[in-house]
């Protein structure tokens, strides 16, 4: 596996992962590209796996992209888990690792130039995080532009980011297949984030109350009573429709200073 630290190295990374596959096997490789912000654990084990099922070559991304955190200390303090990361890596049988050295890498522009979208984007998340979704957007394309993957793939867990990215690939014609994989969870429901890494032994016993109040209660108001009661400042708790026209319940609620999110898939209503 191959660690690579500039645009310029991934860049020449990239093309001699592709000759190499071509001298040998007499063909263009499949690439799979697993963008991330690494403190990687098992969702995006997942995301990995599905990635060499599908493809010959699998690149991975680990870069805490800071245009995408609105609050400077949201942004220092996001967990840094390299050595395993790493080793995860290893294990997923990944190609090649874009490890950008420095934040401004990607940046060439300053973040002059940005990707906005004006209706999705402004909803559930948008609303608290402002620019938060410019700054996904913008790494990702850049991301996307350098991979040149035949798929990327990103886990359902942040489903309004999903639905985003792939609204992206349309409308820029990007050649990329965007592939949204299940949310991973604990045994107790708990849905895999690297956030989770900063809940204390108490908020993270607490944390599946979240899934709990959004599976078992159906009033949404009652459900949000339980998720107060339990500690929880909830942002959202709501059903609704994004794009792609299945119906979800989305909540996004902080327990201390960690904000969790989560979202499921709702029956269809009968007509
Ligand atoms: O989901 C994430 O980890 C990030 O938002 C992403 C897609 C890697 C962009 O920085």
């Amino acid at each position: 596996m191959r660690v690579l630290e500039t645009v310029a190295e991934f860049r020449k990374g990239r093309r001699e992962f592709v000759e190499e596959f071509r001298r040998t096997h007499g063909r263009d490789p499949s690439i799979g590209f697993v963008p991330t912000m690494g403190a990687l654990h098992s969702g995006h084990r997942s995301l990995l796996e599905r990635a060499a099922l599908e493809n010959d070559l699998v690149f991975l991304s680990i870069f805490v992209n800071p245009t995408q955190f609105n609050r400077p200390d949201d942004l220092a303090k996001y967990p840094k888990t390299l050595e395993t990361d790493l080793a995860l890596a290893e294990h997923a049988r990944v190609s090649a690792v874009f490890l950008p050295s420095d934040g401004q890498e990607l940046y060439p522009d300053g973040y002059r130039y940005r990707v906005s979208e004006t209706e999705v984007s402004q909803r559930l998340c948008g609303l608290s995080r402002p620019g938060h979704f410019e700054g996904v957007l913008t790494v990702v394309l850049k991301l996307l532009q350098l991979a040149r993957a035949d798929r990327a793939y990103f886990g359902e867990k942040d489903y309004q980011q999903l639905t985003l990215i792939r609204g992206m690939a349309e409308a820029f014609f990007l050649d990329t297949e965007i592939v949204g994989c299940p949310t991973v969870r604990e045994a107790d429901g708990l849905a895999l984030s690297s956030r989770n890494l900063r809940l204390t032994p108490e908020q993270r016993e607490t944390a599946p109350e979240l899934i709990r109040a959004m599976t078992e209660v159906s009033d949404l108001e009652q459900a949000r009573k339980r998720l107060d009661e339990k500690g929880f400042a909830v942002d959202y708790l709501v059903d609704e429709r994004l794009p792609d026209g299945r119906r979800r319940r989305f909540a996004a609620a902080t327990l201390g200073e960690i904000r969790l999110i989560d979202n499921i898939a709702l029956p269809e209503e009968n007509p």
